[in-house]
Order: structure tokens, then C-alpha cells, then sequence
């Protein structure tokens, strides 16, 4: 289990973060919806990409994925509570060496608090394990903070569709 402790501070206040991330299970999945629903309100396809990766089926049958070889998903947790959600993906037709970042999102009102950092520093080293050399995410142009979220953790923008941009990063 991963673990970091962080002291940054918020404009309500100051806290002292003491974060887990654990693969989502069924007992954390209301709770990372909760997160999701709140972070990302104008969507739901998340809802169903978080069941399917806990299918022994890993997303079979998933449109707009055409099936995963690898679907995963965690939460990360701070005094007992899901505050963030995140995960990776590997569609079947993708080049070797490329996975893609799941659903990612931070409870709102504790946003820049490093949470999202915590969560993409995890999925990287993941990544890394697997010998992914690249890791790609979509965004939107919708969602300008994501954006700069992405940049500052070393994504750089690769070719996108209408409203649908593709930002990536290289891990290897
Ligand atoms: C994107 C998101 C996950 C970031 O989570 P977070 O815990 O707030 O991010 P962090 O605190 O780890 O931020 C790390 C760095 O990213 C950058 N960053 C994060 N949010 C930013 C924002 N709103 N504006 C500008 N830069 C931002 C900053 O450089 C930040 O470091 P700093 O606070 O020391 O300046 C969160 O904003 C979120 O849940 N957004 C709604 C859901 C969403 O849009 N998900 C992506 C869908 S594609």
C-alpha cells in the first residue's frame, strides 16, 4: 500500500494529509461515485467503467473501450474515507506500450491539496512495473483545471477530437 503525508495548505484551512490508495473493492464503490458524481457531475459513463473493473471480465462489452485487456481501478483514502479516485486502462487495439488513465477526481472541497498528484504518482509507478512507455489520458476542453492539472504532471498534448483532447506522458 502506498502512503504519503503532506502538509500543503488550502484557503480554509490547514491540514496534515495522511493518504492511502487501495484497488476499489465493492465496499468502496458507493463512496468512489460519491467522488465521481460530485467531481464530475455532467457525466456517468464512469459509473459503469468502475463496475465493469471489478468483473472477472475486465470490460467486456464496453462500447465506447471495444474491451480491455486491463482495467483497473483505486481510491484513495484519508482518515477512513474515499477522497479520490483513479485508474488505468488497456483497450485491446491499442500499440503495445500504451495505457490510458481511468476516471480521475478529487473530492471538491479538498482540491490542490496533492491528492491528484498522490493518485497519477502511483498510477506511473504502476505503469512503470508493467513497462508502459506511455501514458495517455482524454480530457476535454471543458475541463481547463484537469488541463493544467495534466501539464504539471508532465503530460504534453497529442492529437485530440473536437471537444476530446489527448494529452500524454512518457514514462520509460
Ligand atoms: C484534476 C483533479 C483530479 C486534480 O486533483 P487535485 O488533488 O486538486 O490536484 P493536486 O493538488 O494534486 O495538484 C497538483 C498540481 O496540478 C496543478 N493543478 C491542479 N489543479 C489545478 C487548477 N485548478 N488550476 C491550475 N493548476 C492546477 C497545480 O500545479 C498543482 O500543484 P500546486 O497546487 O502545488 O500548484 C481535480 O481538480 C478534480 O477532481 N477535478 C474534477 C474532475 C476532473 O476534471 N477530472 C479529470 C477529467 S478528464
Amino acid at each position: 500500500m502506498n502512503r504519503i503525508t503532506t502538509n500543503k495548505t488550502s484557503k480554509e484551512s490547514k491540514s496534515i494529509l495522511n493518504l492511502d490508495i487501495r484497488p476499489l473493492s465493492y465496499a468502496s464503490l458507493l463512496e468512489a461515485f460519491q467522488v465521481l458524481r460530485e467531481a464530475l457531475p455532467s457525466d456517468r459513463r464512469w459509473l459503469i467503467d468502475l463496475l465493469a473493473s471489478l468483473n472477472p471480465w475486465k470490460g467486456i462489452g464496453l462500447p465506447w473501450l471495444g474491451g480491455c485487456e486491463y482495467l483497473r481501478y483505486w481510491v484513495s483514502i484519508e482518515k477512513n474515507r474515499v477522497v479520490g479516485v483513479t485508474g488505468m486502462y488497456i483497450p485491446r487495439q491499442t500499440p503495445e506500450s500504451i495505457s490510458w488513465l481511468g476516471w480521475t477526481a478529487v473530492r471538491p472541497e479538498i482540491h490542490r491539496r496533492g491528492i491528484g498528484k498522490f493518485m497519477l504518482d502511483y498510477i506511473f509507478q504502476q505503469a512503470k512495473s508493467m513497462e508502459i512507455a506511455t501514458l495517455a489520458v482524454y480530457t476535454s476542453i471543458k475541463h481547463p483545471k484537469a488541463i493544467a492539472f495534466y501539464q504539471k504532471l508532465g503530460f504534453f498534448p497529442g492529437k485530440g477530437k473536437g471537444n476530446y483532447l489527448v494529452y500524454k506522458k512518457t514514462l520509460l
